[in-house]
């Protein structure tokens, strides 16, 4: 067997600069290729589902072919922005989105600006310099501002070119798994900055509404929902599962998307993100982190005594990841018991996922998924290996498989 390689086709890297796809960035957001080579054997009566559908690339590589397809996803800006990456625009939403980006002239950028609103983020001035933080603002204002004149979907259009333009301007370094903020040598310091950002703005939102006249012709509902409840999910009788959950590596969804939800308004303070890391699966950011020490297991995985076993190694080095570790699988767990009461007969569940290496201990996460699946009734369960994550060799990425059986 050839060894596994890193395959950037298969990853968020390669999103970049495919159309709708590339809108944001969000590092665990799987590549478009991996849902292409899944869907590619589906047929016309198929419904897709995704239950962690992070940023929808499930929903827009479906709908993109005509398929009707249901996203669940947890983080509500997430919910925001899949709905808007994978609905239909008219011209007039294009063209609207267009004219306020016509109207923004340099000139008026010059400072000082009047001061205006700047969202209540901790320590704002390390994320951009005051001239930025300052055009950033105006721009904000005047995009509320618009809100009563033109439609919800076209000032959604400008919402994601101000995402791109705040993170392309800001000082964070996204070199590493989560991130980390640039030392302020390296930050460019421009004569006009006020004239770039207002054109990387501009530039942005014509490119976006020319992947907005993309057809998506298939329908995507998007859906609020907490997964690990999915006999209480909006849809039924789904018939093919494709989705990536969160991995048990200590990867917060919340620490990379907080610049975009603290503009838009989803968070406004710094407690509020450390409880949505806590509601997610395998967060532990903040006060997620606090609680794990007293998370006490509800004793759903007693038949599952490999998983146990992994959880008994890692306590003896760290008690709190031993709970991480014990609370991820319990987690998904509740996901994977509700799943009878929204496939149908036959249906094929597919779910992207890697494994984790704590101190010496292998977590082997795609084993854990069979076993726990093979319980609820998913049959013929399968693991092929799609790529390595890392420069470490242990570290994969897999695609479990299984048939769903009543
Ligand atoms: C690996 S990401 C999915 C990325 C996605 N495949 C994409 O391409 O963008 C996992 C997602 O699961 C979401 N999530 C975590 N816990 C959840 C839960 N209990 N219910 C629903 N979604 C959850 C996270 O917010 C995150 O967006």
């Amino acid at each position: 067997m050839s060894h596994p390689t890193q395959r950037r086709e298969l990853t968020f890297k390669h999103n970049i600069l495919n159309g709708r796809h590339g809108w944001l960035r969000l590092t665990p957001a799987y590549g478009v290729k991996v849902v292409e080579n899944l869907i590619e054997d589906a047929s016309n009566d198929d419904i897709i589902v995704d239950p962690f559908s992070g940023t929808g690339t499930t929903g827009l590589v479906a709908a993109e072919r005509g398929y009707d397809c249901d996203l669940y996803e947890l983080n509500p800006f997430l919910v925001w922005f899949a709905e808007a990456k994978t609905r239909a625009y008219t011209s007039l939403d294009i063209e609207a989105a267009l004219d306020f980006a016509d109207g923004l002239k340099s000139e008026d950028f010059v400072q000082p600006l009047e001061e205006s609103w700047t969202p209540p983020m901790h320590n704002i001035d390390r994320w951009w310099s005051t001239r930025r933080l300052n055009v950033l603002a105006e721009v904000y204002k005047r995009m509320k501002n618009y809100e009563s004149e033109r439609s919800n979907e076209a000032i959604d259009l400008l919402r994601i070119a101000f995402c791109q333009t705040l993170i392309r301007w800001s000082n964070a370094a996204f070199n590493h798994q989560s991130m980390s903020f640039k030392q302020e040598k390296e930050q460019t310091l421009i004569e006009d900055e006020e004239k770039v950002v207002i054109d990387s703005f501009k530039q942005s939102c014509k490119r976006i509404c020319e992947d907005a006249e993309s057809p998506v012709s298939g329908r995507v509902r998007v859906f609020a929902h907490d997964s690990r409840q999915m006999d209480r999910a909006a849809g039924r009788d789904y018939t093919l599962l494709i989705t990536s959950p969160p991995y048990p590596n200590r990867m917060s969804y919340i620490r990379e998307l907080r610049p975009y939800m603290y503009w838009l308004g989803y968070l406004d303070n710094g407690r509020d993100s450390g409880e949505m890391d806590w509601k997610s699966i395998g967060g532990t950011w903040g006060i997620a982190t606090s609680r794990l020490a007293d998370w006490r297991p509800k004793g759903y995985l007693r038949k599952h005594d490999e998983i146990l076993k992994t959880v008994k190694l890692i306590s003896a080095r760290s008690p709190l990841l031993a709970n991480y570790i014990h609370k991820y699988f319990e987690d998904m767990y509740e996901h994977f018991r509700g799943l009878p009461s929204v496939l149908r007969d036959g249906a094929t569940v597919n779910y992207v996922i890697g494994n984790s290496k704590f101190y010496d201990t292998i977590v082997p996460t795609e084993s854990f998924y069979e076993a726990m699946m093979r319980e609820h009734g998913i049959k013929h369960t399968e693991t092929k290996v799609l790529r390595k994550r890392s420069s470490k060799k242990e570290l994969l990425e897999y695609l479990v498989s299984g048939t769903f059986k009543k």
